[in-house]
């Protein structure tokens, strides 16, 4: 257990309020998609509480960011380091907890310490990464950490508004040639622990404080594509037509049944459709759908993708479409370090706080970290197990616990 001392639970909260307000939209959610205008805003605010705290903080070619005491090599002659952190990016309209939570409470560890001028063993980074929420690929800024990205995969990606990402990167300041050297030597990290919210209704249901998270789920997914034929709603006999978008809603309401043959836990989304060329008079030519799929178990994951891509087969002939199926290499899924899990445990329970274990259905930037360094992920309660929407909502008490958690966590780790 840490020397026993505790975060501020009220800078906390002014911190993650502050935070809340950028990229604020009407009905009490955020927007901040990566490399937006209110993504930079976010990093400049992120920057200078930290420049406030006496902290360093050092940028990658992607965007991450790195948070260090000056007191201590940032660079590295010192042991492998404990890294915490999240992410200030959001889904659009979404709330004001997810990562951003585990970005300030990380922030707040590292501050504390510091303040405290307490020495551990090893560093400690906070730790904040780009795009976790995957506008232009799943968990971007970490999977560019342990496994990097070529020019050319950069080249190729697009985010949800259909904005090429070089194009967002270059307009936003970053320099597009930093970006493919990211990775990191594995052998600097010697732990990682991210702090977040549940995201489900688990936590509440039990009346438990703290989450220890045992896995991650593996998730898939990438785009469905029907082309048809375009014309017009009045004139064309049905028997006649070749609606994209009938041929995309036959699929999606299989999703349920393809869910339930695969396993109990898998989940499958049509998060976005779009229509071309999108006329309330117009047979729709073409149908875009991004389809997000999810399982425990890899193999699981594998069959979903099979599964979908044979259904979008099957309608399309049926119906006489074709249809391109394009999916992003799977995120496997991940088990978490045991010992960090115990150390949770541990410290929640010196805390007094009840604690149980559960898997992730959400996918996290500790999923990728777990390949560079034993892993683990504190979760604490999301009211009524919402997220992505502006409800989203984790009480205070349970904020501040979940920090103090991590806090501790961290220490055990740094110090061992
Ligand atoms: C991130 O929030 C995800 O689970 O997609
Ligand atoms: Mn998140
Ligand atoms: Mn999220």
């Amino acid at each position: 257990m840490g020397p026993g001392i505790s975060v501020d639970g009220a800078r906390l909260r002014a911190d993650l309020e502050a935070l809340g307000r950028i990229g604020a939209v009407p009905g009490g959610g955020v927007s901040r998609t990566s490399f937006s205008p209110a993504d930079a805003q976010a990093r400049d605010w992120y920057r200078a509480r930290c420049a406030e705290a006496g902290l360093t903080v050092q940028v990658d070619g992607i965007g991450n960011m790195f948070v260090s005491r000056p007191d201590e090599s940032p660079a590295g002659d010192a042991l492998p380091a404990v890294w915490s952190g999240s992410h200030l990016d959001s889904v659009p309209n979404g709330g004001r907890f997810d990562g951003a939570l585990g970005a300030v409470a990380a922030l707040e560890c590292v501050r504390r310490l510091h303040e405290e001028r307490i020495v551990l063993r090893r560093p400690v980074r906070a730790v904040v990464y780009s795009d976790e929420e995957g506008n232009y690929s799943h968990l971007f800024g970490s999977s560019a950490l342990v496994r990097g990205f070529s020019a050319a995969q950069l080249q190729e990606l697009t985010g949800r508004d259909g904005d090429r990402f070089a194009d967002t990167f270059a307009a936003a300041g970053w320099d597009l040639a930093r970006a493919t050297r990211t990775r990191v030597d594995p052998g600097t990290v010697y732990a990682t622990v991210e702090l977040h919210i549940e995201q489900g209704p688990q936590l509440e249901r039990l009346g438990h404080q703290i989450g220890i998270v045992t896995a991650i789920v593996g998730l898939g997914g990438g785009t469905v594509t029907f082309r048809g034929r375009p014309d017009h709603a009045g004139t064309t006999p049905m028997t006649m037509r070749k609606d994209a978008l009938a041929g995309a809603s036959a699929l999606i309401v299989q999703f349920p049944r393809i869910a339930r043959s695969v396993s109990d836990r898998a989940v499958l989304t049509a998060g976005i459709i779009s229509v071309e060329p999108g006329g309330s008079n117009v047979v729709p030519g073409t149908a875009y759908l991004t389809v997000d799929f999810r399982d425990l178990q890899r193999a699981n994951v594998d069959r979903l993708a099979d599964t979908i891509a044979a259904a979008a087969q099957a309608v399309a002939t049926e119906q006489g479409l074709e249809v391109d199926v394009e999916f992003e290499p799977t995120i496997p899924p991940s088990q978490l370090d045991d010992r960090i899990q115990q150390i949770i445990g541990a410290a929640a329970a010196a805390r007094g706080l009840a604690a149980s274990a559960l898997p992730s259905g959400a996918g996290h930037d500790s999923q990728n970290l777990a390949a560079l360094a034993p892993t683990g992920m504190i979760f604490v309660p999301s009211a009524g197990g919402r997220s992505h929407c502006p409800e989203e909502h984790t009480d205070w008490q349970d904020v501040e616990n979940g920090a103090n958690v991590l806090l501790d966590t961290v220490i055990t780790l740094a110090d061992a």
